[in-house]
């Protein structure tokens, strides 16, 4: 793994990383480093610090953190060399041609041949005679064959080894079947399609790729499997990080995109005329499809079903999407249809109506704050008052939430002053609880650390000390001389630390610079996060040479007490000695 080290840092030097991340990061200053709402994960105060004094970025609320390339990485759901090269691609950096590793480079290529192969062959057996079945099925849902093959819609036979059997007439092997996710493997070790009798759907990423696959299963026959089977997560696909109909939307989303629950709903409203829509597959929208959503277009129509779940749906929904800074906008389908079955009923003119009517979020979550409450009796005004005064108190703008406590107090003829009164009282509310939270997340990180390090248990102490000591040689790189000489790296007591001093050794024994680049090929994404917090936080103080000495100590003790508890067979004698080889050492080093 090797792209030359002074070409990393060129692409380094040219792509910084308060520019590259503010490319999708609203940063703001704070001393000397900058803070922002983390992309990765949900939130609503900022816990996403860049630091340009190390080029490094850590999260506080999910452990995410790295340099540039690792954000890069993330970001766009690339591989650390893949991420290398986008950059320099960017930047205008030329690359070697080879000489470097790129074998998960070279697996990612053949799984998207798999697919391609995959999706080639189901959308020949759909259109072939044998086909009929699907395709009947499928334009008695409305769809014209031009759709079909827009989509590149296909079927998968009834069969256990069809595709098998066509993919290693085409050269592929099993073993890279499997990662692709397209067949699968029995308890009695045989191989089988993993689709079987059901229409296919490929799911097409951004740059145009097939990546995975949904199929459905013909009307009555979802016993077997379910309605529908999806590709699970592969090395070209993350189900919460892709959207279905993605491909096609980002090309019509200049005013807004439109949210659908389903792959039907995107196909049929695409071919009734509104390709700007996306459906997230099978999962419950995740904040990583509000990030890819944000990167596209400013507002999102949400049309999700009007029954309880849905309803739970559009709130959870409108609530990541608005984090990312998306206007959000909600339609209500009569009738609690789905938008494919309306537009079916009703026809593209009508569907385009229920658009112009378009609630903002704020009013359909006032319209549905109502529920079951009795507006008509003094009783249920004030309950549905307090209701929505909430919902008001949660809206950041205060033109926005002046608009509405206008309508409101018109409507149920109560004192503006009241309202504003109460609106304000639970925004201060809201703010005490999210400043408690905060404080508490501070004291109590969400993300223990013992997530990363599991062998923490076997000595908590000896970990501890593990960490201010990589801590003090990422900030003095000076000392680590002395570190080597009096610990060596197998005298670490848990293995991701060890791992970590070992590439620091062997790093600035080479004479290179001790970079986050260095680890992030490779270490793991949350492991590359908790060194950057090391890297940047404050434990190695200010005595860091004095600091240094008694964590090596303190690893040398609790390395003798390990040994010493591994060995439980051992006898009393062998016990007093390891304990006389601790106090020495002590007193030798006071
Ligand atoms: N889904 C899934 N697994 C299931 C059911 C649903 O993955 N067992 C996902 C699919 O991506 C599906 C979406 O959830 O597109 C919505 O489900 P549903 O409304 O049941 O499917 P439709 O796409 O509307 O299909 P149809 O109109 O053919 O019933
Ligand atoms: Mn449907």
């Amino acid at each position: 793994m090797a792209i030359p080290e002074d070409i990393i840092n060129e692409i380094k030097y040219r792509n910084d990383i308060e520019t590259t991340i503010s490319q999708y990061v609203n940063l703001k200053r704070r001393g000397k480093n900058l803070v922002g709402l983390c992309p990765f994960h949900s939130e609503k105060t900022p816990s996403f610090t860049v630091y340009p004094e190390s080029a490094s970025f850590y999260c506080f609320g999910c452990g995410a953190g790295g340099d540039v390339f690792s954000f890069t990485s993330l970001m766009e759901n690339l591989d650390y060399i893949e991420s290398i090269k986008l950059l320099a691609e960017k930047s205008g950096v030329a690359l070697p041609q080879d000489g470097y590793d790129d074998s998960m480079q070279r697996l990612k290529n053949t799984v998207y041949d798999i697919n391609r192969e995959t999706a080639r062959f189901f959308h020949n057996y759909l259109m072939s005679p044998d086909g009929k079945w699907a395709l009947d099925y499928l334009t008695g849902r409305g769809l014209t064959v031009s759709t079909i093959k827009h989509f590149g819609l296909g079927a998968a036979p009834d069969s256990w080894d069809a595709l098998i059997n066509h993919l290693k007439s085409k050269g592929f092997t099993i073993s890279d079947m499997l990662t692709a996710n397209v067949i699968g493997k029995s308890q009695k070790g045989t191989y089988y399609d993993r689709f079987r009798k059901r229409v296919m759907f490929p799911i097409i990423n951004i740059r145009g790729n097939v990546v995975a696959f949904s199929g459905r299963a013909m009307p009555g026959e979802d016993k077997a499997g379910g309605k529908y089977v999806n590709t699970a997560d592969t090395p070209v696909y993350k189900k919460s990080a892709n959207l279905f109909g993605i491909n096609f939307a980002k090309n019509h989303c200049s005013e807004q995109i439109i949210l659908v629950e389903g792959n039907m709903d995107v196909i049929s409203l695409h071919q009734a005329g509104f390709p700007n829509t996306v459906a997230p597959l099978g999962t419950a929208f995740t904040s990583e499809q509000a990030n890819l959503l944000a990167r596209y277009t400013k507002e999102i129509v949400l049309t999700l079903d009007s029954d309880a779940a849905g309803q739970k749906a559009v709130k959870r929904a409108s609530q990541m999407l608005e984090n990312t800074g998306l206007s959000v906008m909600v339609v209500l389908i009569p009738d609690g249809k789905d938008p494919d079955e309306f537009i079916k009923k009703n026809g593209p003119e009508r569907f385009r109506a229920l658009l112009k009517g378009a609630v903002s979020d704020i009013e359909y979550k006032l319209l549905s704050a109502a529920g079951d409450i009795d507006i008509n009796t003094d009783d249920g005004r004030l309950k549905y008052l307090a209701e929505a005064a909430a919902v008001i108190a949660n809206e950041a703008d205060i033109m926005t939430r002046d608009i509405y406590i206008g309508r409101l107090c018109d409507k149920y003829g109560v004192s503006r002053t009241a309202l504003t009164a109460k609106v304000d009282e639970l925004r201060r509310r809201n703010k005490r609880a999210e400043q408690k939270k905060e404080i508490s997340d501070i004291i109590r990180p969400p993300l223990t650390k013992d997530d990363i390090n599991p062998e923490r248990r076997r000595s908590p102490k000896g970990t501890a000390a593990e960490e201010t000591l990589l801590a003090v040689l990422l900030q003095h790189p000076d000392f680590y001389t002395e570190a080597k000489e009096k610990l060596p790296p197998d005298k670490m007591i848990t293995s991701l630390n060890r791992r970590i001093y070992e590439i620091i050794i062997e790093t600035l024994d080479s004479g290179r610079q001790l970079d986050i680049s260095v680890f992030a090929q490779r270490l793991m994404p949350a492991e590359i996060g908790f060194l950057v917090s090391l890297q940047n936080g404050d434990k190695a103080g200010k005595n860091a040479k004095t600091v240094l000495k008694d964590c090596i100590e303190v690893i040398l003790e609790e390395d003798i007490i390990l040994n010493a508890n591994n060995k439980a067979e051992s006898s009393v004698d062998d016990w007093a000695k390891d304990l006389k080889n601790i106090i020495e050492r002590k007193s030798k080093g006071n």
